[in-house]
């Protein structure tokens, strides 16, 4: 028998989309080196049309050419290893579909490499996780569209649905897909510091109970915040080991790990120029968790918050004032948060000549992503209703949202920060939305200081060409 696709890497993820391409008819050959792993997709497999293989040379000639293999593997070396195992038994011509999280520096690299051998490769995000990958992910695939296009029914029929349209549409050339890939990553970093930080304003704020903390998520889920990472928080408080007496993450260590992508998605944004605070802020917090020990001897030194039980600086008092704004912070923030994503790739369409369509990303991340929302509906419209529009808070709907909800937000952060309590991506929202709405910013004295010490020279209002001042006597 042989097979319309190949996957290398049958971890959860790779086995998951082998099995959701089963479900829809398409015969999948996988390959690991674990060949407990092979065994495991064929017994998870209702029907017999999958077979895993832990040798490299029966696996791609078990596949009908032009063969397309995807490679599903850790981000780094391993992809590099893999094409190099592979490239002898390949065939030009043969798509080669690199689905992990790689840094689009590499996926730059490896088209050209790959292309210049005779294959086709694209790279593509792939997002949703276990369950998505099993029940329909969201696809950001880029590079060669004439692969792109024979893989497209089969992408296509396994990416979740949102009223009918697939979560996959093809991106740009070159490593767009990794690109796009990566800046979904840091929202979601920013959504998930987003929430732990309104977790600790629940519990050391307002001192609410995991049961209490459960029903706000419940009661958001359920309204203009509903979404995947609000929904599976909501979940985590109610998550008891079998016998246990308390939820399972009050028995987690307080120390986030990562893998990455949040941390290149803020380098590149640097690299841009084009701030993302709200993204960065989360990546600071995940590194300044892991200083568990220095962390505790500050504690002893400086204290902890205080409760915002009965704070008396702000119009509130009590907790349903108090949940109110956070709401409006939360919906405030995640509007932010997503506009500095979506700013960072409109600028990266036009440095890396991408020519993205920012109304067919939020489309394709309604559904099967970690970071969908049903506020990505109001993405798509404002990006569809402007193709150019060149940042979401110049939207008049969402300038609507925005404005709506700043008052909860500037409670929020003037209660939490004056009490103690560490807001770092709510303030770094809030901070970012008052400098961009700010026609004069305070950045003409910084460019005096630039001339006063070191002769940088500056611009003046009104008046063509840079002048340099002497400031002071010599
Ligand atoms: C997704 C996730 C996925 C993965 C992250 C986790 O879209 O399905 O983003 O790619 O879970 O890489 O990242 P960290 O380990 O860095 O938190």
């Amino acid at each position: 028998m042989k097979y319309d696709f190949g996957m290398i890497g049958l971890g959860t993820m790779g086995r998951n989309l082998l099995l959701n391409m089963a479900d829809h008819g398409v015969n999948g050959a996988g390959f690991d080196k674990d060949a407990s792993k092979g065994v495991q997709l064929e017994q998870e497999a209702k029907q017999g049309n999958v077979k895993g293989f832990s040798e490299v040379k029966p696996f791609i000639e078990s596949l009908n050419t032009p063969r397309a293999v995807m490679m599903l593997v850790p981000a780094g070396k391993i992809v590099d290893e893999v094409i190099e195992e592979l490239i002898p038994f390949l065939d030009k011509g043969d798509i080669l579909i690199d689905g992990g999280n790689s840094h689009f520096t590499d996926t730059n690299r490896r088209v050209d490499y790959l292309e210049s051998k005779g294959f086709h490769f694209f790279g593509m995000g792939v997002s949703g996780g276990e369950e998505g990958a099993r029940k329909g992910p969201s696809m950001m695939p880029g590079g060669d569209k004439e692969a792109y296009n024979v893989m497209k029914p089969i992408l296509e029929s396994i990416a979740a649905k949102v009223e009918g349209a697939p979560c996959v549409t093809y991106i740009g050339p070159g490593a767009s897909g990794h690109f796009v890939k990566m800046v979904h990553n840091g929202i979601e970093y920013a959504l998930m510091q987003l929430i732990a930080e309104t977790y600790e304003i629940l519990r050391n704020g307002l001192s609410l109970s995991d049961t209490e903390i459960h029903g706000v998520f419940e009661k958001w889920n359920a309204g203009r915040l509903s979404s995947f990472l609000i929904e599976i928080t909501r979940d985590i408080f109610t998550y008891k080991e079998p016998g246990a007496d308390h939820l399972l993450v009050n028995d987690i260590k307080d120390e986030a790990r990562a893998k990455g992508t949040g941390k290149w998605t803020s380098q590149e944004a640097m690299n841009l120029e084009t701030p993302i605070p709200s993204i960065d802020s989360a990546v600071s917090m995940r590194d300044l968790s892991k200083y568990k020990a220095m962390r505790t001897k500050a504690s002893e030194i400086y204290g902890s918050a205080h409760s915002l039980r009965g704070y008396k600086h702000g119009n509130w008092m009590g907790k349903e004032d108090g949940l109110k704004f956070l709401e409006e912070a939360y919906f405030f923030s995640m509007i932010i948060t997503y506009a500095q994503g979506m700013h960072m790739l409109s600028r990266a369409s036009v440095e890396y000549k991408y020519d993205l369509h920012l109304d067919e990303i939020a489309k394709i991340w309604r559904g099967g992503c970690i970071i969908r929302s049903t506020f990505l509906e109001n993405i798509y419209s404002a990006y569809s209703k402007d193709k150019n529009l060149e940042h979401l808070l110049l939207d008049a709907d969402v300038a609507n949202l925005v404005k709506r909800a700043s008052a909860g937000m500037r409670n929020l952060v003037a209660a939490a920060t004056s009490v103690g309590i560490a807001i770092p991506a709510y303030a770094a929202s809030l901070s970012y939305f008052d400098n961009f709405r700010t026609e004069n910013m305070p950045s003409n004295l910084t460019q005096a200081q630039r001339d006063y010490f070191g002769a940088h020279t500056y611009a003046l209002i009104g008046k063509e060409g840079v002048f340099h001042t002497q400031w002071m006597p010599k």
